[in-house]
């Protein structure tokens, strides 16, 4: 059984340092984004669980509209505040389950790294779609469990894998969740991008353990991680980057928003097996 973990207490310290990416590859991600949302410009954008607001800032000047980041962290907000702060970009007490925001309001929601530490995704979902306007888009940037990347440091964190396993959903799962509200999956992309210069940026990186698996292990199966990063790194130490492969999910919702789609009804969209992996 997976601890819940509350950003307040931890993770809001290290962050924005240890999960930071450069410029280049930022805009990369917004380049995908705007691949897969309206056209028209400006879009007013959710950026949901925006954490220190890693995004918020990037997506403004990108969709050119107001830009709402909600968090239920007020430390994780704290962050965003004082060091992403953006004319556009207004940071709010909430949750994916509770979102501060009137019907309708968003032409895009961006979850990124967030669907996961969703406690209650059934009465999320609703919430989501209540917020989204019609023809308005859902991208999920996650890892999913059916379709487990091959991340370096998992080398050195042998439980690392079965732990993610049992914390990230399943792409069908998602698919389901939004079904039953009327979104229906649009695109499965997958996208590599490059986390550190090389190595020993990412292994200094990895040391703040600004990523929540590592509070779901013992201090000592840490310490055991870190001593064979640094022996692996010592005997192979490398200056190529570190990359990782990332799968973004995107979900229209189309036709009225919040309706309810029983079990063996069908709501259009393709199934998630006939997802693109390489759209
Ligand atoms: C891994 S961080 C991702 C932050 C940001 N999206 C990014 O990529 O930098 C996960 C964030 O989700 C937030 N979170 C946890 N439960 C949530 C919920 N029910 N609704 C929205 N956000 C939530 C956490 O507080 C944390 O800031």
């Amino acid at each position: 059984m997976l601890k819940r973990i509350n950003y307040d207490d931890r993770q809001h310290l290290v962050y924005a340092r240890g999960r930071a990416l450069p410029p280049d590859v930022v805009a990369a991600w917004m380049a995908e984004f705007a691949r897969h949302s309206p056209s028209r410009r400006p879009l007013t954008v959710l950026d949901l669980g925006s954490g220190t607001g890693r995004f918020s800032p990037a997506l403004a000047g990108t969709f050119g509209g107001p830009v709402y980041g909600v968090e239920p962290s007020a430390r994780m907000r704290q962050v965003a505040t004082t060091s992403a702060a953006h004319p556009s970009v207004s940071y709010l007490q909430g949750a994916a389950e509770k979102i501060p925001l009137p019907d309708d309001r968003c032409d895009l929601i961006l979850l990124y790294l967030v669907i996961h530490h969703i406690q209650d995704l059934p009465a999320a979902a609703p919430e989501i779609a209540r917020v989204l306007a019609p023809g308005g888009r859902l991208l999920i940037r996650n890892t999913f469990a059916d379709r487990m990347p091959d991340p370096l440091w998992h080398r050195w964190f042998p439980r690392a894998r079965m732990i993610e396993e049992e914390l990230f959903p399943t792409v069908a799962e998602v698919v389901d969740a939004f079904a039953r509200v009327g979104l229906r999956p649009a695109a499965l992309t997958s996208i590599r991008h490059r986390l550190a210069a090389g190595p020993a940026d990412y292994a200094a990186r990895l040391r703040l353990r600004a990523n929540s698996v590592f509070e779901q292990m013992t201090e000592r199966e840490i310490a055991e991680g870190f001593a064979a990063m640094d022996a692996d790194l010592a005997a192979h130490p490398g200056t190529d980057p570190v990359e990782e492969d990332c799968d973004l999910l995107i979900l229209e919702l189309d036709g009225a928003h919040g309706r309810v789609v029983h079990a063996g009804e069908q709501d259009g969209g393709a199934p998630p097996h006939q997802l693109s992996g390489q759209n």
